[in-house]
């Protein structure tokens, strides 16, 4: 699909990916698009600096009723929506220890805003016999994130989702697909921590992601890799899976031991 014309909606534009998200769209001749995060300010310095294309939302994707009234604006101001990007996410460190509010805060952002979207959306767009839903998941959903097991599982969930709205309404018209990136250089990515140092080492904007996602959109490719190393990666792992699970308990191994040595 091209962006050319089109009615764009970004969750967590506020920022980071999100934000060069909708400066990408909007660079490629969308009609409008509505950046929306649960940070209004930060949403409408970001609408502001793209200009007369852009609006501001303001909307807590955990949320349903918010999620609602995110489609139902956009759907009386520019009379549909072509394309809604589901790109909020949190990111919570930690293994077992993590609390179940922790777990419970992340399902949310991570997983159900994905299916609030879906709700508020699909209908309309099977109306129309079109449309197309972006799932900003993660490489952790193929893969792993090693320091956080509630990011591994979530992001993992969200690919999952992506795949069962492709299959149930992909013969309805509606594309899905799900973006997979390794490392963005984002508030998200902490310097601090050795396995998101790690990461660094495969790292890429926030504008080279978007750029990844535009030409991603225009071929309808259900996974999007902004890193395309991620699909040997994950070929590795479907190939072998006991022995990619050595190779991540290496890994692991070998991160802890650095991050002891710099404590
Ligand atoms: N940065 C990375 O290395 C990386 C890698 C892979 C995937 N991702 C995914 O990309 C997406 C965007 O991450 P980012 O790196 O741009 O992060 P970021 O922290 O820079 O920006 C996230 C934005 O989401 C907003 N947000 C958070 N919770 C929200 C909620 N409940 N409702 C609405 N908005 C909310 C924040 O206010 C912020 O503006 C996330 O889904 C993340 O998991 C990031």
């Amino acid at each position: 699909m091209e962006v050319k014309d089109r009615v764009i909606v970004v969750t967590g534009a506020g920022r980071g990916i999100g934000a060069a998200m909708c400066r990408t769209f909007a660079e490629a001749g969308c009609k409008a698009v509505v950046v929306s995060d649960r940070d209004e300010s930060a949403a409408a310095d970001v609408a502001r600096e793209i200009g007369p294309r852009a609006v501001a939302n303001r909307c807590d994707v955990a949320i349903e009723s918010d999620v609602q009234q995110l489609v139902a604006v956009t759907m009386a101001q520019f009379g549909g929506v072509d394309i809604f990007c589901s790109n909020a996410g949190i990111t919570v460190k930690g293994g077992l220890e993590s609390s179940n509010s922790d777990w419970q805060q992340m399902w949310e952002i991570n997983v159900m805003s994905r299916l609030f979207a879906a709700r508020a959306i699909v209908p309309h767009m099977q109306e129309r016999g079109e449309g197309y839903l972006i799932h900003t998941a993660s490489a952790a959903g193929l893969l792993m994130e090693i320091g956080s097991a509630s990011y591994s599982v979530t992001k993992h969930a969200d690919v999952a989702m992506a795949e069962w709205l492709s299959v149930c309404y992909g013969r309805s018209g509606i594309r899905v697909s799900v973006i997979c990136p390794l490392g963005v250089e984002t508030d998200m990515l902490d310097e601090s921590d050795p396995i998101h140092r790690y990461l660094h080492l495969h790292s890429i904007t926030a504008v080279d992601a978007a750029t990844s996602i535009l030409e991603g959109i225009r071929r309808e490719e259900f996974l999007i890799l902004p890193q395309p190393q991620v699909a040997e990666f994950f070929a590795m792992k479907t190939n072998n899976y006991d022995r990619w699970l050595r190779g991540f308990q290496r890994l692991r191994q070998k991160l802890t031991r650095d991050q002891n040595t710099v404590q």
